[in-house]
């Protein structure tokens, strides 16, 4: 009698347990990865930039950056051509080199400074203590008076950030990046 029951127990867990395999659960559904969708929206709301980036924006869309002109190679408004700042002192070639009279007033001498050469570094050479800082042409510390009249007549500069026209035409240079281009006559330490 009581073996009947048993198995009567048994078969009718058996039975509940393939009962419950084959319902068909209680309707529940994992939540939709919307990542992929948020990062999207993200992307859209982030401005593009017109400047070049050093690498992709992981998020943004950004990717390489567009050039700032448009579809026919006219730069955006507002946008300007880069200025044309000085020359390139290292594209003189070999042949193209010359040597000017460069007469330094307070040091009483007069050397021959290469047309590929600053004066200031001309200066240092004969081993005068000249000031200087940047070494850019972006500050004031090496400037200098060209005697003879306007600047611009006797120098070129490879970069001026720092003297107006109006202190070009006085005779003011930037000797770190002044390069001779005729015989001329300097006080050095001389600033508008
Ligand atoms: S050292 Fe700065 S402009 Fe010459």
């Amino acid at each position: 009698m009581v073996q009947t029951l048993g198995v009567a127990l048994g078969a009718g867990f058996a039975a509940v347990a393939v009962l419950l395999h084959y319902v068909s659960g209680t309707g529940w559904e994992p939540t939709e990865d919307i990542s992929a969708e948020v990062l999207e929206r993200r992307a859209a709301a982030v401005p593009e930039t017109d400047f070049p980036e050093p690498m992709n924006r992981a998020i943004g869309g950004g990717g390489a950056a567009l050039p700032a002109e448009g579809a026919d190679g006219e730069l955006a408004e507002g946008e300007t051509e880069a200025e044309e700042t000085g020359f390139d002192p290292d594209a003189i070639a070999e042949d193209e080199i010359e040597y000017h009279e460069v007469e330094f007033a307070k040091e009483g001498e007069t050397i021959e400074v290469a047309n590929n050469e600053t004066i200031l570094e001309a200066g240092e050479d004969e081993d005068w203590d000249l000031p200087y800082s940047c070494r850019q042409g972006q500050c004031l510390s090496c400037g200098g008076q060209v005697k003879d009249g306007d600047a611009d007549e006797y120098i070129r500069h490879s970069n001026n950030d720092t003297l107006s026209d109006d202190e070009l035409e006085k005779g003011y240079c930037l000797t770190c990046t002044a390069y001779p281009t005729s015989d001329l006559t300097i006080e050095t330490s001389e600033t508008p």
